[in-house]
């Protein structure tokens, strides 16, 4: 396993945790308002406040802490792209996740010695062969094909081939399957061919087409497949048989269910609706490893992803197994388009895992152009040539662009040849898209990077740790992508404990949002099947059927939902080493957003100091999140054990006092008068 742990560079309830302290919050409130009714003596107050040890739970063992917020002027800037997306294919990400086709190894390419996936068909007395052929295929780029042999068959013994699929196929009632597949016969009277999902258990039939005949020559058939009343199940496996003997070739065959906005081609809607729920600003992509590859000749070579699915040979990935790209470089744009992100598109720069690159200079010129080429397919208009083809492939309009990434995590290129591969790109590009904001991967001299990419995987504590990590940093040098971070501790999905890491630094992210413009979790996806996954801690798990939010992705909901558009001035007093919070305005709205992070296992009070407003409403939505203890989380069985919630708190002032949980993440939504 690749496992680049880089401390780089550089429903309406009350948390139950919470009850106990509410009569004392209430009380301690009421003690405010009696003694000090004005803002006169609001120091005073919230000194003494701070003290009340009387009221102490017993259980307090953190000091209380002082917040002041002032409410009319803002430090910074949030950046308004700051929450986003990292994807690439790993764990099953696309084949076997998010990308919904069902069908796998599809065009015989994910072993070069056998058929994963697939299995020979003979009911009865029915006789037949399979056997991969790879002087035939559909197409230049697929010149391979499954050969079917049919020695004996009749309508009661039929024969042919089944596909077992990513961990069986998802079947649900009332549902229309689309199956295509290409096939050609040494004879014309090979048809009918049969295409059924079929249960696992029973092999009765769920499901079912017949594409009446066949042509000698390659031709794309297409049938559909409709479920009755059936009950929702994975253990299903697809089968084509066929009656007659002779000899079939077929390639390319796939089922889709519905997809995402209905798109051809398209995606998971589990998936898609977890994603949008994140409201991401942007989509990095397509990597990651997976950009690089192991060897230059395993990278993503975007012109060889588009088109007809039947134009793309499909590739090794470095995460160990073979990519159909069927989530092509148009299918991310489309990604981007469905959930209003802007593409972060990453474009290959001559350095791939297995210490192999491209030197600067008349080499790395090809790689360029090919650079060029892909920026001019995403964003040129018809009359370009690849603004026409992008047409062609069926989006006419051009996509908005505005960041491009050189490469990725290029500080492990040991021959130090980045600097140059860098200023390469860098002026090639600017000098045709002067427009363009590109992002550097590793520290370089030669150009001033409009943006660096800083990735950081830690443990909690080094989160904890590390908050501060951008406050010193010089405003006036590259912004800041964090293209890659995640709290690693739980597998295959993050615990609680992480989701309180990856919280305290977003609290230290949206801090620094002036020059921290961009920032992704990653990896995104995981499909928990046995064997689906190459890489802990990820974000979203997902089996054949259902799909579930790990506690950090609920805290980034929370961050990401619950966002200003400026930092408001803010001071922290007292309280334990293990509390986070971040303050920000959407003065337009007249919403304060304080979100507050207790990682320890013991309570914290805070009292709250509002200043510079006239007033806020006295009371305030609260998002919540919290788990008893740190290894708490979700499963693909227990989906929502760890989930936000959201109460109202009345006692809000411009001088109140909030007790954090023990293991919490609290957002308040404060409305200013
Ligand atoms: O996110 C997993 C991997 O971590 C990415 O592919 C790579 O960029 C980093 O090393």
């Amino acid at each position: 396993m690749e496992n680049r742990v880089s401390a780089i560079m550089t429903p309406s309830k009350l948390c139950p945790v919470a009850q106990p302290f509410l009569t004392l919050e209430v009380f301690s409130q009421a003690m405010l308002r009696v003694v000090f009714p004005c803002k006169i003596s609001v120091f005073l107050a919230f000194g003494l406040a701070a003290a009340l040890p009387a009221q102490q739970p017993a259980q307090q063992q953190t000091p209380p802490a002082a917040l002041e917020i002032e409410m009319d002027r803002a430090v910074a800037k949030v950046s308004p792209t700051l929450y986003g997306l990292m994807t690439e294919e790993i764990n099953y990400s696309y084949d076997g996740g998010l990308y919904a086709e069902l069908v796998r190894n599809r065009t015989f390419h994910d072993s070069n010695w056998d058929l994963p996936a697939w299995s020979l068909v003979q009911q009865g007395t029915a006789v037949a062969h399979m056997q991969l052929d790879k002087s035939t295929g559909p197409s230049a780029s697929l010149p391979l094909s499954l050969r079917i042999r049919i020695e004996t068959a009749d309508a009661n013994n039929r024969a042919g081939v089944e596909n077992a699929g990513f961990w069986g196929f998802p079947v649900r009632p009332r549902t229309a399957y689309r199956a295509s597949f290409y096939a050609k016969a040494n004879n014309d009277s090979m048809g009918p061919v049969s295409v059924t999902l079929r249960d696992d258990n029973t092999g009765e039939e769920v499901a079912a087409g017949v594409v009446p005949s066949l042509s000698t020559g390659w031709r794309r058939y297409e049938v559909t497949l409709a479920t009755g009343d059936v009950q929702v199940s994975a253990a299903n496996h697809l089968v084509l048989t066929l009656q007659h003997p002779g000899t079939l070739w077929i390639d390319l065959l796939s089922l889709f269910p519905p997809t995402y906005n209905n798109r051809p081609n398209g995606n998971r809607i589990d998936l898609m609706e977890k994603l949008a729920a994140m409201t991401p600003k942007f989509l990095r992509f397509p990597g990651g490893n997976y950009l690089e590859g192991d060897h230059i000749w395993e990278r993503y070579q975007w012109k060889k992803t588009i088109g007809p699915l039947v134009d793309r040979p499909t590739h090794p990935s470095p995460w160990h197994y073979h990519s159909s790209d069927g989530m092509g470089l148009l299918e991310f744009l489309d990604w981007c388009e469905d959930l209003h992100m802007q593409p972060v598109l990453a474009v290959y720069a001559g350095y791939s895992m297995a210490q192999e690159h491209v030197d600067p200079g008349p080499k790395l010129d090809p790689y360029v152009q090919d650079a060029l080429d892909e920026i001019e397919y995403v964003t040129g208009d018809m009359s370009t040539h690849w603004g026409a083809e992008r047409a062609k492939d069926g989006h006419p309009e051009p996509f908005p662009l505005t960041f491009v990434e050189i490469g990725n995590e290029d500080w492990f290129d040991r021959s130090g040849s980045y600097d140059g591969r860098y200023a390469q790109f860098y002026t090639a590009i600017k000098k045709r898209y002067p427009q363009l904001q590109l992002i550097a991967t590793a520290p370089v001299k030669t150009v001033k990077p409009d943006v660096i990419d800083d990735h950081f995987y830690k443990r909690p504590e080094e989160f904890f740790d590390d908050t501060h990590h951008y406050d010193k940093t010089d405003r006036n040098g590259p912004k800041i992508f964090v293209g890659e971070w995640a709290t690693r501790e739980g597998v295959p999905t993050p615990d609680f404990g992480a989701a309180l890491g990856d919280a305290a630094w977003m609290t230290g992210m949206e801090r620094n949002s002036d020059i921290v413009i961009m920032a992704s979790y990653a990896p995104l996806f995981v499909n928990v099947n046995p064997g689906g996954l190459q890489w802990d801690t990820d974000l979203i798990g997902y089996n054949t059927l259902t799909s579930y939010g790990s506690p950090s992705y609920y805290a980034q909901l929370l961050f990401s939902n619950h966002l200003g558009d400026e930092v408001l001035p803010s001071n922290l007093t007292g309280g334990g080493p293990r509390l986070f919070y971040s303050v920000t305005r959407n003065k337009s709205r007249g919403l304060v957003l304080l979100k507050l992070v207790n990682a320890d296992s013991v309570p914290q009070t805070i009292n709250i100091k509002l200043s510079g407003g006239d007033a806020v409403q006295s009371t305030c939505k609260l998002f919540s999140l919290s788990a008893k203890t740190v290894a708490e989380t979700n499963t693909i069985s227990e989906p929502q054990k760890i989930a936000p919630t959201e109460t109202t708190l009345t006692n809000v002032a411009t001088l109140f006092r909030h007790i954090l949980p023990p293991y919490s993440i609290h957002v308040l939504e404060i409305e200013m008068k």
